[in-house]
C-alpha cells in the first residue's frame, strides 16, 4: 500500500473564509495545516491556538503584539511560507493582491478568493469546470460565493445539453453575521444600481458561451444569498429532466418546502442539526418541490451561504496546483468525503 502524499497548507487571514479553510484543510487525508497567520489579536486567533492550529503574524510587529497577548505565536508569516507547500491567502479585498509578490518571489503557489480581480492570477478557478486547467498552476483565484453557485447550477444544466439562456434575481446578505454590530442596512431594501449586475459577466469570465444576466438586491439580513432563476432551455422538458440534470453535481442538494425547510434559517439550522463546523451549508441547496417547467422554461430558486461554498472549492484548488490529484472527480470525491457532502437527513 503507498501512503498518499501530504503537502503543507499556510491560511493567510483567519476571518469568515480563512477559519473554514483552516478546519477543512485540517480535515483532508493528504494536506497538514501547516498554520494560520493574521494581524489580530483577540478571541478570533486565540481560537485558533485554542483549537491546536500554530499561528503566525503577518509581520514581526504582529507577531510581538501576539506575543504581549500571550497567543504564543510560532514566529511570521515569513517563517510559515518557509514551512509550507502552498498559501491560502484569505484576508480581505485587496490585501491579497498586495501579497502576491511576496509568494513570486518565495516560489510557493498560492490562492486567493473572490474578492481580488482576476489579472491578480490571471486564472479563476471552480472544482467541476476548470480543475484541469489548475494542474500545476502557480496561482489561481476562487469566483466569488454567487459565481460559484451560478456556475455550478448551469453548468449542471450545460451538461445535459439542457441551457439556452438563464435569467436570475440576486438577493443578497447584507453583511456577515459576526460583524453585524459595526454596520449593514436594516428595515430596506437596496437594489443594486446597474442592470446587469457584476454576477451575470462574472460568471461569463469562467465560462464565455453562458447567456446569463443578472439582477441584485441588498436585504436585510445575514444568513445567505437567496436566487430566483428563469431558464429558457434548448427544448421541451419535463420536471424531472431538469432534477436529473442538476443531480449531475454532487454539490447541489435538493430541499424541500414540504419537509418544513421553508426558509434560509431552516436550512441553516439543519446544518447545526448535522453538525457542520459553522453550520456550513457547502452545497447549493435547490428547492425540488418548488421547481416548475413550463415547455421551454424552467423556474427554480436557490440558497447559497456565502461564508460556506467556496470552501470545498478551494481545497479542490489546492490539490490541483499541486498536483496532488489529476482527475478532478477524484479529488472532488475525498474533499467531499471530509466534509460530509452531499449532507443526508435520512439514516
Ligand atoms: N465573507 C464572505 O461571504 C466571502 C465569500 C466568498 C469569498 N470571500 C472573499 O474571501 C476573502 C476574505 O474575506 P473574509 O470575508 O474572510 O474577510 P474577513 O474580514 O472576515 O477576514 C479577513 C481576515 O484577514 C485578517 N487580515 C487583515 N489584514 C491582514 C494582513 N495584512 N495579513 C494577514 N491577515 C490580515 C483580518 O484580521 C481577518 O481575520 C475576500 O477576498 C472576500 O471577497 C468572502
Amino acid at each position: 500500500m503507498t501512503t498518499p502524499k501530504t503537502i503543507r497548507v499556510a491560511v493567510n487571514g483567519y476571518g469568515v473564509i480563512g477559519r473554514r479553510v483552516a478546519a477543512a484543510v485540517a480535515a483532508q487525508h493528504d494536506m497538514i495545516l501547516a498554520g494560520v497567520a493574521d494581524v489580530a489579536t483577540d478571541w478570533r486567533v486565540a481560537m485558533a491556538r485554542a483549537k491546536g492550529y500554530p499561528l503566525y503574524g503577518a509581520t514581526p510587529e504582529h507577531t510581538r503584539a501576539m506575543q504581549q497577548a500571550k497567543l504564543d505565536p510560532a514566529g511570521a508569516l515569513a517563517d510559515l511560507l518557509d514551512a509550507s507547500d502552498i498559501v491560502v491567502d484569505c484576508t480581505p479585498k485587496k490585501v491579497a493582491a498586495g501579497n502576491v509578490e511576496r509568494y513570486r518571489e518565495l516560489g510557493i503557489r498560492f490562492i486567493v478568493q473572490g474578492g481580488e480581480k482576476h489579472a491578480v492570477t490571471g486564472h479563476f478557478f471552480t472544482a467541476e469546470n476548470n480543475y484541469d486547467t489548475a494542474l500545476g498552476r502557480e496561482s489561481t483565484r476562487v469566483v466569488s460565493c454567487n459565481t460559484t453557485s451560478t456556475v455550478r447550477t448551469r453548468s449542471a444544466l450545460k451538461r445535459a445539453g439542457l441551457l439556452k439562456r438563464a435569467r436570475g434575481t440576486l438577493l443578497r446578505r447584507a453583511t456577515d453575521p459576526w460583524e453585524i454590530h459595526l454596520g449593514g442596512i436594516m428595515n430596506t431594501l437596496v437594489p443594486e444600481p446597474d442592470i446587469p449586475s457584476h454576477q451575470g459577466p462574472d460568471a461569463q469570465t469562467v465560462d464565455p458561451e453562458l447567456d446569463v444576466i443578472t439582477m441584485a438586491v441588498m436585504v436585510p439580513e445575514t444568513i445567505g444569498h437567496l436566487h430566483y432563476w428563469t431558464v429558457q432551455l434548448t427544448r421541451d422538458a419535463s420536471k424531472d429532466e431538469v432534477l436529473d440534470a442538476f443531480r449531475s453535481s454532487s454539490r447541489i442538494a435538493f430541499i424541500r418546502m414540504a419537509e418544513g425547510l421553508t426558509a434560509l434559517n431552516t436550512v441553516k439550522e439543519l446544518m447545526a442539526d448535522i453538525g457542520r463546523p459553522h453550520d456550513n451549508l457547502y452545497e447549493v441547496a435547490l428547492w425540488e418541490d418548488m421547481l416548475t417547467v413550463q415547455g421551454e422554461q424552467a423556474f427554480y430558486a436557490y440558497m447559497v451561504d456565502n461564508q460556506a461554498i467556496v470552501i470545498p472549492e478551494t481545497i479542490d484548488s489546492i490539490r490541483a496546483l499541486m498536483e496532488l490529484e489529476v482527475d478532478c472527480t477524484v479529488s472532488i470525491r475525498h474533499t467531499n468525503e471530509a466534509l460530509g457532502i452531499p449532507f443526508r437527513t435520512t439514516a
